[in-house]
């Protein structure tokens, strides 16, 4: 296929809440994530990207892109714990990646995210570069994850990320940050 087989149909950027996603566009997601990520994306993944706010990119009626942003209770260093944005399932269907649709929805993303949490963190394996484009900081501290046993080190996670709306938030990238425990990864 190349390009000209989608210049004739409009691609459509919004912003929807968990809760206003319906059965249909649950399956279309789920297809898309499974084609972007392959057998690396489970059903917890799934999961951990509901609850907050998507941002759905489509061409007609095909999904092409998603991302969306959660709440979620973040402790940096030895700060009190806060509720920050966390961003999960960013995915391009691989047919139309490469062709900006992937910063458009994430843009998009980023002014919801600005509207509702000074700081929103991410975990990505490959894509540091894709998120470094778009403002995104690597976290240089280690990571913790609080479970009902305690505070667990996270060992090596190289690809945890950081977007700073209000830098004075969180002045210090080198510090040790904990989420809280859940079912699937913790980050
Ligand atoms: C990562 C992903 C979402 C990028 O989507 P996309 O629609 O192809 O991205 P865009 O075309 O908008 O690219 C925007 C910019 O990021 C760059 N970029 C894209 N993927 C990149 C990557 N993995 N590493 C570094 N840079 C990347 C592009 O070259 C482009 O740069 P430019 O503006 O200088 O040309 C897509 O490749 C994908 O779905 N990958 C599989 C799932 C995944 O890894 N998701 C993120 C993990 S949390």
């Amino acid at each position: 296929m190349g390009p000209q087989t989608h210049t004739l149909t409009v691609v459509d950027v919004v912003i929807v809440e968990s809760a206003q996603i319906d059965a249909a566009t649950r399956l279309g997601l789920r297809t898309l994530w499974d084609r972007a990520f392959g057998d690396r994306f489970s059903d917890d993944d799934a999961e951990h990207a509901y609850g907050g706010v998507h941002v759905l990119t489509r061409d007609g009626d095909r999904l092409i892109s998603h991302a969306s942003a959660v709440p979620r209770r973040i402790k940096f260093g030895e700060q009190q714990w806060r509720t920050a944005g966390y961003v999960e399932a960013v995915a391009t269907d691989p047919e139309r990646q490469g062709e900006g649709m992937g910063r458009r929805t994430m843009d998009k993303l980023q002014g919801e995210i600005s509207s509702r949490w000074p700081v929103a963190l991410l975990s990505t394996g490959r894509a540091t570069g894709f998120y470094e484009l778009l403002g995104w900081e690597k976290w240089r501290g280690l990571s913790y994850t609080q479970t009902t046993s305690g505070v667990v080190p996270d060992g090596d996670h190289g690809g945890l990320m950081i977007l700073r709306l209000d830098p004075s938030v969180v002045p210090d990238l080198s510090v040790g940050v904990t989420c809280e425990d859940r079912p699937g990864d913790a980050w």
